[in-house]
């Protein structure tokens, strides 16, 4: 595969796997081809034109040749010019890695992460909040995120690998929406008795099997094994980083009862419990794993190698694997 039919499979799974469904993805981009076609020509030279035809402005190819052949990958959760400078390492050993894929985006990728968190009004509507609260709350919280992410040094990584010729992209919102499927289809779609319940069957996925021996596995951050677990939502995989925390009120109102997320700051954690809500907090590195596996299976199914770092836990499901 070229790094062009690489990237372009990562936007067609994350558009499958999109909890706005085929439609709402189509809805979202005709939107973003309103915006650009009434902006006056000046403002137009300014505009990423990428963001057109790719609903994901955390998954890009961030420096390379799109024509280049991929016959190994180098994919973790986060690439730090430090990862950069190990892919360079082990092809001086003879490893010979074609593209890095980082799971959390670099360069303008990290600079317009805000940008995805759109999802998120209609992933919480889907849950039952009504739309145009959703979006109210969320508006605010996406100016905070631009400027909490805008000082950032974004380009650190990208630097390194262009000045050593190394290939980098990174997959962001799509793996998260694999990852996000994987889950809602596992936990959103049976009733369970208690937390302690829903705990189980997250304990026996072979990922968080593997984060519980690295004691970075899943966590009740509210509410109890022994509480009921009502209606659960995986609310909180996929849509960018952290939502508004005023949300928790409407979804308690709309029936939710536990909610799964990769990672919850206390600021959340203290809102969730106020509204009765059941918090299990899966783990981080673990739950962005999920989606980076599923996504890694279809490179290897097409005949891709994928050496694994960075905090990634690789589980593959394919059969004959020549990766590690
Ligand atoms: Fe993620
Ligand atoms: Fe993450």
């Amino acid at each position: 595969m070229t790094i062009q039919e690489i990237y372009e499979l990562a936007i067609k799974l994350g558009t499958e796997a999109d909890p706005r469904g085929k439609n709402g993805v189509g809805k979202y981009l005709s939107r973003q081809k309103k915006a650009y076609d009434e902006l006056p020509a000046k403002k137009k030279e300014d505009f990423d034109l990428e963001s057109l035809k790719n609903p994901y402005s955390d998954t890009r190819v961030l420096f390379g040749d799109l024509k280049k052949k991929v016959k190994k990958v180098m994919a973790g959760i986060d690439f730090d010019a430090g990862e950069v400078v190990l892919a360079d390492r082990l092809n001086e050993k003879g490893e010979n890695i074609d593209l890095l894929i980082a799971h959390h985006p670099a360069g303008g990728a990290l600079a317009s992460l805000h940008e995805v968190m759109d999802l998120q009004v209609d992933l919480l509507a889907s849950y039952g909040v009504p739309v145009n609260v959703a979006e109210g709350m969320m508006t605010e919280r996406v100016g905070e995120v631009r400027r909490k992410f805008g000082p950032i040094n974004h380009y650190r990584s990208v630097d390194a690998a262009r000045l050593l010729g190394l290939p980098f992209m990174c997959i962001h919102t799509v793996w998260d929406n694999m990852g996000w499927r994987f889950m809602a289809d596992i936990f959103e779609k049976r009733e369970h008795d208690t937390v302690g319940d829903v705990m189980d069957i997250l304990r026996s996925i072979p990922e968080y099997k593997q984060a519980i021996k690295y004691k970075a596995g899943p966590s009740i951050y509210a509410g109890s094994e022994k509480n009921r677990a009502g209606k659960v939502a995986v609310a909180e995989f996929t849509g960018g980083t952290e939502g508004a925390k005023e949300i928790y009120e409407r979804l308690s109102q709309a029936g939710v009862g536990t909610i799964i997320s990769m990672h919850t700051s206390e600021e959340h954690r203290v809102e969730v419990k106020k509204h009765h809500i059941n918090l299990i907090v899966a783990g981080h590195m673990v739950s962005d794993s999920i989606g980076a596996n599923l996504f890694l299976d279809e490179l290897e199914k097409r005949g891709i190698a994928v050496v694994s770092t960075s905090g990634l836990i690789r589980i593959s499901r394919v059969k004959t694997r020549k990766s590690r």
